[in-house]
């Protein structure tokens, strides 16, 4: 059954011999075969591809075997808002361009990061003035390509490598200045942007398994934390840059797949990459090679039979270009050498999906059977919040703490417009005679006697309204979470997040 409605089955036979095909005629590709099953899989645009310093096989290559795209640096803070509210969109628009006239999907890669971050942002150390950067960053650039990114990287790498289940401190101006409530603002500000786009948290290291202070299992307790506060997360990455040796990090993304589908988000392989050792560079031969296909295979096994599993992304396609090599003394983690020939890697991506016939293979994507690759997925999920008896003991949203009465927000807190979506600005509650007051979950409306109660939830839908009798009403019917809370006094508004617990 095919799955997507882009042909992509390739009559290339000029173009593909000397590519690593030998054969002419209608050919099978990673492409083809993954989107017969209702799959992306994709690969990095790199920097040089932007700068046209990349050789023309390139980008013969990526079309021809890709479905999804992500930019390897020019998504970036540093790249989009180089200079404050001065935004940069060229790049990601000539990329965007490409994807659409290739009908592909785009990751956006990544908003709230702690790494190439400009340095006007790194030397802010004002809590206010940071979150409304953040916001105004997420706003912008979301907003820029808004229907065009499918998906968004809306943090990226924010846990520490300490296995103690904490947040990166040490070179995050986000969480140093902010603090841990970035992460849930973040997801919030790029839902209100995009209500469509998937908003994924991405990590490294999550391959390596849900033991006992391991980061992937930090990553699905926030994951649970999320849904219970209705954070508006879809998704989660794990960027896989591992080395031949890590025989079992296909397994454990398994697991990390099994454990996110209990909260209905999905798992994409987002920055995959298997290298060696540099210093084997020169005494790699063909067993070497038929381990990383191996290795290449079981991900694509794992990923394919996941039915929570959506997105396989490469993070290079031609060892000739790869963070590798320069950056992480690894090499050769791609499945195309130097000189574009197709390693023993690809044919093993091809033959595992040859393995599993599409009727066999589910997609975490509604109606895959004629969408456009471009379009945004309506995923199947579904968003309730399962379990909610949890309550959350790691990261505490201290606006969400704070119940005294008071009659601005003191951080740019969410905002629900008066069509029920979430807007997220810097607060500006405007009555300064009438304050609310929340009491466990008895909300008192001080200085008004008939007020309008709203209560939204942080995807801005409706949970609760009701008009004040004798100056309060009885929030308990309402779980536990995040919310936002709006009184009405005639013409008025006042609005405040609040956590209840
Ligand atoms: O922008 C300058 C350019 O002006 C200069 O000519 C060039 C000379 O070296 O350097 C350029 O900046 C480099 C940039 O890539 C663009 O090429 C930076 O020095 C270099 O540090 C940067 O590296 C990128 C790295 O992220 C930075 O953290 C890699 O290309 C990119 O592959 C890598 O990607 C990350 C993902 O975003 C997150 N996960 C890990 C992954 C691998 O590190």
């Amino acid at each position: 059954m095919k799955k997507f409605g882009v042909a992509s089955k390739v009559i290339f036979c000029a173009t593909l011999v000397g590519l690593g095909f030998s054969v002419c005629g209608a050919q099978e590709t990673l492409r083809s075969l993954a989107e017969e099953r209702g799959r992306y899989i994709g690969a990095i645009l790199n920097s040089e591809w932007f700068n046209n310093s990349i050789e023309s096989q390139f980008e013969e290559i990526h079309k021809t075997q890709f479905n999804a795209v992500v930019a390897e640096n020019e998504m970036k803070f540093d790249a989009t808002e180089p200079n404050k509210g001065q935004f940069s969109y060229n790049k990601g628009d000539r990329m965007v361009a490409y994807a659409k006239s290739n009908k592909m999907r785009v990751r956006g890669h990544a908003l709230a990061w702690h790494s190439q971050v400009p340095g006007w942002v790194n030397n802010i150390r004002d809590k206010q003035q940071l979150l409304a950067v953040l916001k105004n960053h997420i706003d912008n650039v979301v907003g820029h390509w808004k229907g065009e990114v499918a998906e968004w990287d809306v943090v990226n790498e924010a846990i520490n490598d300490d296995n103690n289940h904490g947040w990166r401190s040490n070179g995050s101006v986000w969480f140093q200045t902010i603090g841990a409530e970035f992460l849930d603002s973040a997801f919030v500000w790029a839902h209100a942007a995009d209500p469509d786009a998937e908003l994924c948290y991405n990590d490294y290291a999550i391959e390596w398994g849900l033991g006992q202070g391991s980061k992937a299992g930090f990553v699905v307790d926030q994951v649970k934390r999320w849904k219970q506060n209705n954070i508006p997360i879809t998704c989660v990455g794990t960027q896989t840059h591992i080395e031949i040796s890590h025989e079992t990090t296909p397994q454990n993304v398994r697991a990390l797949a099994k454990a996110l589908a209990e909260y209905d988000v999905v798992l994409n392989i987002t920055e995959l990459d298997i290298g060696f050792p540099k210093g084997s560079a020169n005494n790699l031969g063909a067993s070497d090679y038929a381990k990383q296909g191996h290795l290449y295979r079981q991900f694509m096994d794992v990923f394919l039979e996941e039915p929570n599993m959506g997105e396989f992304m490469i993070w290079g396609v031609t060892d000739a270009h790869s963070w590798l090599d320069g950056q992480q003394g690894k090499t050769q983690g791609l499945i195309y050498d130097k000189q574009y020939k197709a390693k023993p890697a690809y044919d093993s991506l091809i033959a595992s999906l040859k393995a599993h016939p599409a009727s066999e293979v589910k997609s975490p994507y509604k109606s895959a059977a004629t969408q456009d690759t471009t379009a945004q997925d309506t995923t199947t999920r579904d968003t309730t919040v399962r379990d909610t008896t949890v309550k959350d003991t790691t990261v505490k949203d201290t606006t969400a703490q704070d119940t005294t009465t008071r009659d601005t927000l003191t951080t740019p807190g969410p905002v629900v417009s008066d069509t029920g979506n979430v807007s997220i600005r810097r607060g500006t509650a405007t009555l300064t005679d009438v304050r609310m007051n929340l009491v466990g979950r008895t909300l008192s409306i001080v200085g008004a006697s008939n007020a309008k109660v709203q209560v939204f939830d942080m995807r801005g839908r409706p949970v609760y309204s009701a008009v004040t009798s004798k100056g309060s009403v009885d929030l308990s019917a309402i779980s536990d979470g995040l919310y936002v809370v709006r009184v009405k006094v005639g013409s008025k508004t006042l609005e405040r997040r609040v956590a209840l617990r």
